[in-house]
């Protein structure tokens, strides 16, 4: 064989090792976009009496879950302000307290979806914000998640576990910088439970990664590269059972994708770099104030 033979050779290879995870990555956008098939929530979870548990319920992504829970038929737990996760998250009693009030319930479905956003420069960011940001997006989940799984793995018929992380998973960002921290916190902690309880057959995991949905904490009324909760919510009810991890919706999928290749480059060539500081802070000023 000559050297040009061996050339081709690894051409093909390389070639092949570059395209293939990013064919299988477009399957995946057309599969989690418009090939799920939803299943009968009431039917693969309920139990009778059976109940689910949210936090984060009074407004956005959080309050359209219950509503939808509510109308499939689950009792509702509702965790809100009133567990201030910012005040009390990091006591134990905080998780202690919900576990014995709910314990004799039969709980089907853990949603975990409290979160804030600061959206700001670390540097101009009151530490005090930054405390409570770290403490609301990762101990809930952490802790509620852990006092409840036994509860939800003992139960006959199957249970879900749903946890609202972020698209700011895939890049480090300017202005999100901590918030990712945190996102990629509850991921990485939901997807290693996950692994680690991949032999429990009667327990659906699913981690949600959403770019914009219109709520308070995106602050973005719904357009082009925004959700409504509604939309966002029937992607997440679409996925549950079908996949472990997602984007949502055809939109936000193809953002995912657009991201990752992102990333790709972000890590050859730095290539947030070509955004100057100034660009980034226009554009994050521009979606603060495109809300009335
Ligand atoms: N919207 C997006 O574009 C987007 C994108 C990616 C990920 N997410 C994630 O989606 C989840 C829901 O956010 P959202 O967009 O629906 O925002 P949202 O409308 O602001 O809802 C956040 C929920 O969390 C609750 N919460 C905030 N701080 C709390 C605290 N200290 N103690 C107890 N509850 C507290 C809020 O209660 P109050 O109403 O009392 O404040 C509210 O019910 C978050 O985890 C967020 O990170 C959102």
């Amino acid at each position: 064989m000559d050297c040009c033979c061996y050339f081709d050779i690894l051409a093909i290879i390389l070639g092949a090792y570059v395209l293939i995870p990013k064919i299988l990555e477009i399957v995946e956008v057309i599969n989690h976009s418009f090939m799920f098939k939803q299943y009968d929530i009431k039917t693969r979870y309920y139990g009778k009496d059976s109940w689910a548990l949210i936090t984060g319920c009074t407004s956005g992504i959080g309050e359209e879950i219950a509503h939808r829970l509510g109308s499939f038929g689950f009792n509702l737990i509702l965790v809100s302000r009133i567990a201030d996760f910012a005040k009390n998250g990091e006591t134990l009693e905080l998780y202690d307290d919900i576990y014995n009030k709910i314990k004799d319930l039969d709980l089907a479905i853990l949603v975990n979806n409290a979160g804030v956003n600061t959206r700001n420069y670390i540097k101009d960011t009151p530490l005090k914000d930054i405390m409570e940001m770290v403490i609301v997006n990762t101990y809930p989940y952490t802790f509620l998640t852990h006092k409840l799984l036994s509860k939800l793995k003992e139960r006959q018929s199957k249970s879900a576990i749903i946890t609202i992380s972020s698209s700011i998973t895939v890049n480090p960002a300017a202005f999100d910088a901590i918030y990712g921290c945190t996102k990629i916190f509850e991921l990485f902690t939901m997807e290693g439970l996950r692994l680690e309880n991949k032999d429990q057959k009667n327990l659906d995991f699913l981690i949600i990664n959403p770019a914009y949905v219109s709520t308070n904490n995106a602050r973005l009324h719904p357009g082009s590269q925004v959700e409504t909760t509604q939309t966002f919510v029937d992607s997440l009810f679409k996925a549950l059972g079908n996949t472990q991890m997602t984007f949502g919706t055809p939109k936000h999928c193809i953002n995912g994708f657009v991201l990752k290749l992102m990333s790709g480059l972000t890590a050859n060539f730095n290539a947030y770099h070509f955004l100057s500081e100034r660009i980034i802070s226009k554009l994050a000023n521009q979606m603060w104030e495109k809300r009335t």
